[in-house]
């Protein structure tokens, strides 16, 4: 009897207690009322036929099974686990509070352990540690993958195995890093101007869907060299709705079909390009100069994602950067007046204080081989939450690390406690191309805009450990040029 209704009562709560419905909507509300239903129908069928109790609290035993899953695993443990709560309420209710890890570091230590939806999960604060903890078992950590990598032949760069990625992870840092040529600078200048000059005109309007755009136009850009000619068009739309699918999903269907067509479609301009290379120096084109036999459907199909991936990043990085241009008022003006030389400086400055404090916040990896570290166990199966965000606020390198400061010294941003980016083998490729968006953004900002905002916070995520928290959704902006 308790089984068949306590569990799915318990789990609704979960979800639909506040702030869930009001931060996550649907997402929240969706497996809520599902429990909630389960739960009523129990206690219905429970009063009217009992007999059905017995099937009713075997489902509901399953769930108990789901649930716990993360307190069973850690029974079967022998070596000293971390501290702290494996509590499946406790990890799910974390996903609404952006100081959540922070708040169990000063409780627990640096290294804690937390459940994300039942599946347990070890926290670690510190990038020295963290730099440690990746380095000296890299032979026991491996991704910690999301079933879209399933749909893409070869798996997607992050979590390809070590052998396949010594050579594509090779070739993508090859064909990606270094600065975009001087004219592709100016483009991505002057399509921000035109951005931010077109929006001037709109009076209070949402900026969530206009950067997005801007963001992937961008990228079509640098990574594709797509123009706005009929194929460039063709892809862009495509991509918008491909844009849309799920990444916590195997792709099915009409994304399939979709994203075939997008692949082949970079198929096409492959060609293009090598018949009219042009000055761009887009990636696809570059990784044929690295390697002759290459792209592949492989690295055509990783294109397809990382394109789909970074425009979402880069588009959250730059709904950052116009939050804290808007917010960092004295900041902001401070720049303004500055000559180009030092304006340049400080813009930089004022990105990668964006990245420190809002865009970056972990590095997942799963556990392979169970190992100690810092003498706790490590078990097999279990995952592992690098908390760069958490670190970032706590580095004792910096004056005031949690506070948003234009620090122009560049040790402020040196490797040891900045890592915005990630930091070993599997570090970003598109440092590069996501500075010369930003970069471009914030020059056009900086030229002769003022802007004002409403309703940017409370911040808000979808409701998975791994998304990023980014200004509200409602959040209005109301440009005006100003000289
Ligand atoms: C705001 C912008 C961005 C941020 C904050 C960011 C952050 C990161 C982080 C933290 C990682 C490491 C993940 C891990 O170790 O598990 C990573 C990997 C990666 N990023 Fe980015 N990224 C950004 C933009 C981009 C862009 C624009 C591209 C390319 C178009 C890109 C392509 C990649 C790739 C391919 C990897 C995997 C590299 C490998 O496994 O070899 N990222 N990114």
């Amino acid at each position: 009897m308790l089984f068949a209704l306590v569990p799915p009562g318990w789990t609704a709560l979960v979800f639909l207690l506040p702030p869930f419905p009001g931060l996550f909507g649907r997402q929240a509300v969706l497996p809520g009322l599902v429990c909630a239903l389960w739960a009523g129908v129990a206690a219905g069928l429970l009063a009217f036929h009992p007999v059905l109790s017995g099937p009713l609290a075997l489902a509901g035993m399953a769930l108990v099974l789901v649930l716990v899953r993360g307190q069973l695993s850690a029974s079967l443990v022998h070596g000293s686990l971390p501290p702290g709560s494996l509590s499946f309420a406790k990890g799910v209710r974390a996903l609404g509070r952006r100081d959540f890890y922070q708040r169990e570091f000063r409780r627990y230590g640096p290294i804690f352990r937390s459940s994300q939806f039942g599946a347990p999960v070890i926290c670690v604060s510190g990038l020295a540690r963290i730099c440690q903890l990746l380095r000296s078992n890299a032979d026991q950590l491996g991704p910690s993958p999301l079933s879209f990598s399933k749909s893409i032949q070869g798996n997607f760069i992050r979590y390809m195995n070590n052998d396949t990625h010594s050579f594509y992870g090779g070739l993508f840092r090859r064909a990606m890093v270094g600065p975009s040529p001087a004219e592709v600078e100016v483009s991505l200048l002057e399509q921000a101007q035109a951005l931010l000059v077109s929006l001037s005109g709109r009076g209070w309007f949402n900026p969530h869907a206009s950067l997005h755009r801007f963001s992937r136009e961008c990228l079509n850009l640098l990574l594709f060299g797509f123009t706005a000619d009929a194929i460039g068009q063709h892809f862009a739309e495509l991509s918008e709705h491909f844009g849309c699918s799920s990444l916590g999903s195997v792709v099915r269907g009409l994304e399939r079909r979709q994203f075939d067509e997008l692949t082949r479609m970079l198929d096409i301009q492959l060609a293009r390009l090598k018949l009219d290379p042009g000055t761009g120096q887009p990636i696809l084109l570059r990784l044929s100069q690295v390697n002759s036999s290459m792209p592949d459907r492989v690295c055509l199909e990783n294109l397809v994602f990382m394109h789909k991936i970074a425009s979402d990043d880069v588009a959250s990085l730059l709904l950052w950067l116009l939050y804290n241009w808007g917010v960092q008022t004295e900041i902001s003006e401070q720049i303004r007046v500055m000559e180009a030389t030092q304006q340049e400086q400080a813009l930089d400055a004022f990105m990668a204080e964006t990245l420190r404090l809002a865009q970056s916040e972990y590095l997942y990896r799963r556990v392979q081989q169970e190992f100690n570290f810092e003498g706790f166990t490590f078990p097999r199966g279990w995952i592992v939450r690098c908390c760069v965000w958490e670190s970032h606020r706590s580095a004792e390198e910096l004056s005031s690390p949690s506070e948003f400061r234009l620090r122009l010294d560049p040790d402020s941003y040196d490797r040891g406690h900045y890592a915005p980016f990630g930091m070993d083998r599997h570090a970003c490729n598109g440092v590069d191309l996501s500075n010369s968006i930003a970069r471009a953004f914030l020059k056009a900002l900086a030229g002769g805009i003022s802007l004002e905002l409403k309703h940017s916070e409370p911040f808000q995520r979808r409701m998975r450990h791994w998304s990023h928290w980014a200004p509200n959704r409602a959040m209005t902006a109301l440009l005006t040029l100003s000289s």
